[in-house]
């Protein structure tokens, strides 16, 4: 079948962005479908490192479809600033569209994130997502279609900025918004970006008809999930792959394939339980060699050993059909490597991923340990020509996943990633 789902098998950043761009020359139309300006993935454009948060990687091929799904939040000074980063380095955006029916994020909603978070301390990306997504949920929110219709919107959206100034100035004691102001502005945005807006469903739906290759690329990872992720460290949006369906409006029968993309090793940005986490040197080391630093907050990512509890649970809850497997020259310089195998709670050993994170907070890791590779693996291009101990750890991480590897990465180029199967 021809729709692919790319999900994060962690806690996000696990090098989606290099894998769809891979895949992307294969496909005919990427679908973003959750999530909003809190992802982040950098793209090169001749030589010169571009960041996009919103816009789908696959903008730069000009022939495919570029969707930004129903399920998204977005914030259309955003998309707006990266059409015009892309147009500037002679880049075409006519292949993109918008969902009329994706949420937009108001000024608003980043100032209630920004101050909520100082309590609440998710170590949030502070862009607006969580009460945007509230909102949504609350039924209290803007879709863009709404700016469509302004004669019915102003009246909504002035009570709606009348409600939210008595919360930022009767309870948060901050100052409100001028709704004329941000109207104006929602106004000139959506004027803007009206040639993009679609029913995207539609035309997503049309190219499965005909048989092209759809991929739908998930944002942040499982563990961010607000469902399956370390509630409450967790995003407010579905990144798992049952979040393609409602987040681009298709249905499951239409995937193929679930392709989880997992780092060699596992990272997490924001506060909340990790338990292989590593606060010594070693973490240092993955942390310097992987440039562990956020592409969005540019905060240093906490670092730590794979976590196979971790990634047998996400190949459950995502149906993963294969892994792909990134960074995996970070390793290079290590003698021996370990894996979690299991937790240990309380004397007792746990195989599957508790669902609640005091318990999480308490487990203690239980490791196997396996030889290094120690030497450079980042221009090797075929999987057989691999150290026996590389090869021996991805067989490890297919075994304790249950999932088979179906693409490797060994460094950040296009041309160093293995594929062992294909993936459409
Ligand atoms: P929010 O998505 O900004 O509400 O942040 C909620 C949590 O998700 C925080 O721990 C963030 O650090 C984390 N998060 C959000 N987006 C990403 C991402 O793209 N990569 C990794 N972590 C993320």
């Amino acid at each position: 079948m021809p729709a692919v789902v790319l999900v994060g098998a962690q806690w996000g950043d696990e090098g989606k962005g290099k894998i769809t761009d891979f895949l992307a020359e294969q496909a005919d139309c990427i679908v973003r479908y959750q999530g909003g300006s809190n992802a982040g993935h950098t793209v090169e454009l001749a030589k010169e490192k571009f960041m996009l948060h919103l816009i789908p990687s696959g903008i730069l091929h000009a022939e495919k479809l570029c969707v930004i799904g129903n399920g998204v939040v977005v914030d259309l000074g955003k998309v707006i600033e990266e059409i015009d980063g892309l147009h500037q380095r002679g880049i075409d955006t006519s292949n993109l569209r918008i969902s009329s029916r994706a949420s937009v994020v108001m000024p608003y909603h980043k100032k209630i994130d920004e101050i909520e978070d100082r309590t609440k301390k998710i170590g949030t990306t502070k862009r607006g997502i969580g009460p945007t997504y509230a909102d949504k949920i609350s039924r209290i929110g803007f879709r863009i279609s709404d700016l469509l219709h302004e004669e019915y919107f102003r009246e909504k959206f002035a009570a709606e900025v009348e409600r939210k100034n008595r919360l930022l100035e009767d309870f948060y004691d901050e100052p409100g918004f001028d709704a004329d102001v941000m109207l104006e502005q929602l106004m000139t945005q959506i004027g803007i970006l009206k040639k993009y807006i679609a029913d995207t469903a539609c035309l997503v739906h049309t190219d499965l008809r005909v048989g092209k290759n759809v991929l739908f690329e998930g944002a942040q990872g499982t563990l961010l999930d607000i469902d399956h992720g370390t509630y409450p460290f967790v995003t407010s949006s579905y990144p798992t792959a049952g979040g393609a369906c409602v987040g681009s409006g298709i249905g499951p029968t239409e995937i193929g394939k679930v392709i989880g993309v997992a780092k060699a090793y596992t990272t997490r940005v924001g506060e909340g339980p990790f338990p292989t986490e590593l606060e010594d040197a070693t973490g240092e080391l993955l942390r310097d060699r992987g440039a562990e630093f956020g592409v969005t907050t540019g905060r240093p990512r906490r670092c730590g050993w794979l976590d196979a509890v971790i990634l047998r649970y996400a190949a459950r809850i995502n149906g993963l059909t294969d892994l792909a497997i990134t960074k995996l020259d970070v390793l290079d310089s290590f003698e021996t490597v370990k894996i979690c195998v299991a937790y240990r709670y309380k004397g007792e050993l746990l195989y599957e991923f508790p669902d609640n994170i005091h318990v999480l907070q308490e487990c203690i890791p239980e490791y196997i340990e396996m030889p290094g590779w120690n030497q450079d693996i980042s221009q090797i291009t075929e999987f057989n020509n691999l150290p026996l101990a590389t090869r021996n750890y991805i067989a490890k991480i297919e075994e304790l996943s249950g999932v088979k590897q179906s693409l490797l990465a060994v460094g950040p180029k296009r041309s160093q990633t293995i594929v062992t199967n294909s993936l459409f």
